[in-house]
């Protein structure tokens, strides 16, 4: 699928990732829900399509506990690049650091992408992703919670007049080494984003 918005050749030559493959989002253009991930994992690079490895498993699966089906999602990553540690003449930085600045460089691409698709909510996996459409920081003290966005606020600094719930919850591959204990309230957190969608704030 190609990309709904590129990021700008300015934002890319400002990353650290700058000409490494890109993974373009996914699914229905016209989704109430957009899942938010990271970035791309090896597997989405080689298929050039995100969510597809172990963590994009875990992801259709939750879809399913929760009666949806994966196409009628928008989904798309905070950073369509795929993080790493990276060495440059300077030394070695580590992945945490790019990950944090190439999301800030794809940010404008995100919101913009967000701006067309205009879901009604968005799941914003990993504290990431949730950073880069609320601004607060943390998955763990707001997971499954109901945050109202203006996108076009975001985007372009002027109010679009219409809320976006996003709900954060914990990302599928943090639920891969955690899963017993996390499973349950990460399916309740995507009920309640399902239901945000419908206009249900509980
Ligand atoms: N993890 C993410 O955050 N995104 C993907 O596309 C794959 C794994």
């Amino acid at each position: 699928m190609p990309f709904l918005v590129r990021p700008t050749r300015e934002a890319c030559a400002s990353c650290l990732l700058d000409d490494t493959p890109k993974v373009p989002p996914s699914g229905n253009r016209h989704a109430d829900i957009a899942i938010i991930g990271e970035s791309p994992g090896s597997n989405e690079i080689l298929r050039g399509v995100p969510f597809i490895g172990a963590s994009g498993q875990l992801l259709s699966q939750i879809l399913r506990t929760v009666g949806a089906r994966r196409p009628d999602f928008w989904i798309t990553n905070a950073a369509c690049c795929m993080n790493r540690g990276i060495v440059l003449k300077t030394g070695f930085i580590p992945e945490a650091v790019v990950k944090k600045q190439s999301i800030q460089c794809c940010r404008e691409r995100l919101l913009g992408e967000l701006n067309l698709v205009r879901p009604k909510a968005i799941i914003a996996l990993g504290a990431f992703s949730v950073e880069a459409v609320t601004g607060i920081h943390g998955v763990t003290k707001f997971h499954g919670s109901v945050h109202g966005v203006d996108l076009g606020l975001l985007a372009t600094g002027q109010p679009s007049g219409q809320i976006t719930y996003v709900v954060p919850a914990f990302h599928p591959a943090f639920l891969l080494r955690n899963r017993p204990q996390f499973y349950p309230s990460v399916i309740k957190a995507f009920q309640r984003a399902l239901r945000a969608s419908r206009g249900q704030l509980d």
